[in-house]
């Protein structure tokens, strides 16, 4: 029987390692689920037979569960309860166990756990596609000129790795943008230049919080940025969005957050702009916990309606936000540059460990970028973009029309190069997904961005990559089987 199972077990870990209960109950499940003692796709008991089975107590239970869900062990089905994934493969599982038993090592258990979790890498870049800017239009001999002139003006020291948080122009340049458009209170010398949010994301995780420690991160979220603090051994914490974007309540606040992930100005993947009541909610949370704020500003750059958004860096009175930002979706995503605006009192470790962890570099591609925004070609390129993405969203909106009413939604439309599709909870929308990418087009489910809820089903369906004709042409498919799954309702 599972309990016994899972009671033998517990108990070997409690003798060998002085574990926590709720940390006995996640490895007792993980290793029988690699071990092949609860098969894939096998159904587990509720938490509440479980509570009573093992006599524990039922916030251990939900602990256990959500972390196995988070790492992607089990997956939960609305209305029929948690399965073991079934697509975590079995080479990979044996893997896994031989690793954690101590045996020849392939992976450490975090390797495992990230490979076997939200592969980036499986989504076909095609109509549609979220996240994804067009790069095409980015004004390629320009940028060749401007390079080469850096080349050519290059000194020695450019060649250099860099040791002050980047290019100083650069720095300057990306500081007087932030304090002008995003309402960011800040000296240059807060900017570091980093290798995009990725490595801003990793670098504050390494820094601020210890192995363990907990980081609370929206449930739907950001696959690069769950990767980013399970790479760095944090415990991830998922909190609820709404409408009015990251909703913690007494339940979260129990679990004391070290760090708190989010994307205030357009909730990934949703698209929910947060209250001005979060805010103020969110700020005083990390006060009281003593806990950092990481604000991941990745797209306000393209705003197309409603009143314009200033930052949560720019509510914070009490220097505990972190704020970053990206090239990657303005310019293109190979140029790897973004940055990352910390408080005045981590300035100095931040830059030093920045230097000692990832040896930046690229001095003149950043003097180039600094030369391309402060001669306005940062400007008038973002004027053109813009214009482009409003003319394909609307085009996608329109296309959508016939799909909405009482059953689907859109959210998050008034900004960004995505939208999100609300559907009902009975709708599977993995397999409408699959569905559409017979069709030659890419969405993404909803519920694949999702930690541990349920609730949350619908489409991200993104508007940046395509060129208009495209989106015109598409559009139409996509809403024909949006709606053919819609009438099945
Ligand atoms: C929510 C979010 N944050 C950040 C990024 C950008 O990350 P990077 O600068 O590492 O390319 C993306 C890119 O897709 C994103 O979707």
């Amino acid at each position: 029987m599972l309990s016994e199972l899972l009671l033998t077990e517990m108990t070997r870990l409690a003798e060998k390692d002085n574990m926590p209960l709720h940390r006995q109950l996640y490895e007792a499940m993980r290793r029988s689920i690699l071990d092949g003692k609860i098969g894939a796709g096998d159904r587990l008991p509720s938490s509440r037979e479980l509570t009573q089975d093992l006599k524990v107590s039922r916030n251990t239970v939900v602990a256990a569960l959500n972390q196995l869900s988070v790492e992607g062990y089990l997956l939960s089905r609305v209305g029929s309860g948690t399965y073991v994934n079934e697509s975590l493969p079995k080479a990979q599982a044996k893997a896994q166990h031989r690793n954690s038993s101590g045996s020849p090592a392939q992976l450490s258990k975090r390797g495992s756990a990230l490979s076997a979790t939200f592969c980036a890498t499986q989504l076909e870049v095609q109509p549609f596609t979220p996240g994804i800017a067009d790069f095409s239009a980015f004004p390629v001999a320009l940028w060749q000129r401007l390079q080469n002139k850096h080349w050519r003006m290059t000194y020695p020291d450019m060649l250099d790795y860099s040791y002050s948080g980047g290019y100083a122009p650069l720095r300057r340049a990306v500081a007087d943008y932030l304090r002008v458009f995003r309402s960011v209170p800040l000296d240059v010398d807060q900017v570091i230049i980093t290798s995009g949010t990725q490595q801003s994301l990793e670098l504050s995780a390494q820094l601020l919080g210890d192995h363990g420690d907990t980081v609370w991160v929206e449930d739907p979220a950001y696959w690069g940025a769950v990767k980013a603090f399970m790479a760095t051994g944090l415990h991830i914490h998922p909190v609820r969005v709404d409408q009015h974007g990251m909703a913690p309540d007494g339940g979260d606040v129990q679990n004391a957050p070290r760090l708190i992930y989010t994307t205030p100005s357009h909730q990934y993947p949703t698209g929910a702009v947060m209250s001005l009541a979060r805010r103020q909610q969110l700020l005083s949370i990390a006060a009281s916990y003593n806990a950092w704020i990481l604000e991941d500003d990745y797209d306000s750059e393209f705003r197309f309606s409603g009143p314009p958004l200033s930052s949560l860096a720019g509510l914070d009175q009490d220097e505990r936000v972190l704020y970053m930002g990206s090239f990657s979706k303005v310019l293109y995503p190979g140029l790897k540059l973004g940055y990352l605006v910390v408080p005045k009192r981590l300035v100095d470790p931040f830059k030093q460990a920045h230097y000692d962890l990832n040896r930046p570099g690229q001095m003149p591609l950043q003097a180039a970028l600094a030369e391309f925004i402060e001669l306005g070609h940062f400007a008038s390129s973002l004027r053109r973009s813009r214009q482009s993405y409003a003319q394909r969203r609307q085009c996608l909106l329109e296309a959508l029309q016939p799909c909405l009413g009482k059953h689907a939604q859109i959210t998050g439309a008034e900004q960004g190069l995505h939208l999100c599709l609300r559907l009902p909870t009975q709708v599977d929308d993995k397999a409408l997904a699959r569905r559409i990418a017979e069709l030659g087009l890419t969405v993404r489910a909803l519920s694949a961005y999702c930690l541990a809820r349920t609730d949350v089903k619908g489409l991200v369906i993104g508007y940046g990559y395509a060129p208009l004709a495209d989106i015109a042409r598409c559009g139409p498919i996509l809403a024909k089987a949006i709606n053919a799954e819609l009438k099945k309702i």
